[in-house]
């Protein structure tokens, strides 16, 4: 399972998305250590707290089955946008998987990033040719 094919199936898990809300349909597919996958997709609630993110979706439905140990981790949106897991996700993805590799499209090329970089994602400076 490649980085590609697995932000495929978070792809395919988004159109389950149930998000008539924010209309934001988001994906999950997690890579477990002996190659199982599981998948998420958000399921949003009137009372917006209530709203549960694709990606701890698909980490419940892989606990559920007895699965704990987790190395890839994709997100998507169903049309291709940039996503990054939320941090009440990136919390719970680090419970069970403290180095895992989270797969996401960076402006239309698949990327990758590890939950444990402390500077995931981070500020990249600025050109003063900018200001
Ligand atoms: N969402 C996710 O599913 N994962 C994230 O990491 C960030 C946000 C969902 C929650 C909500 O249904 C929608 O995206 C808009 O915030």
């Amino acid at each position: 399972m490649n980085n590609t094919q697995l932000y495929d199936m978070a792809v395919s898990a988004a159109k389950n998305a149930y998000a008539p809300y924010s209309r934001f349909k988001v994906g999950s597919a997690l890579l477990c250590e002996d190659g199982k996958v599981f998948t998420g997709c958000n399921v949003e609630n009137v009372s917006f707290s209530a709203t549960l993110c694709a990606e701890r979706n698909a980490i419940s439905t892989a606990v559920n089955n007895g699965y704990t140990t987790f190395i890839k981790l994709a997100v998507a949106t169903v049309d291709g946008k940039r996503i990054l897991p939320c941090g009440i996700c990136r919390q719970v993805i680090t419970e069970f998987a403290p180095h895992c590799e989270i797969i996401f499209n960076n402006d239309g090329e698949i990327a990758s990033y590890y939950i444990s970089d402390p500077l995931a994602d981070n500020f990249g400076g600025f050109s003063p040719s900018n200001c």
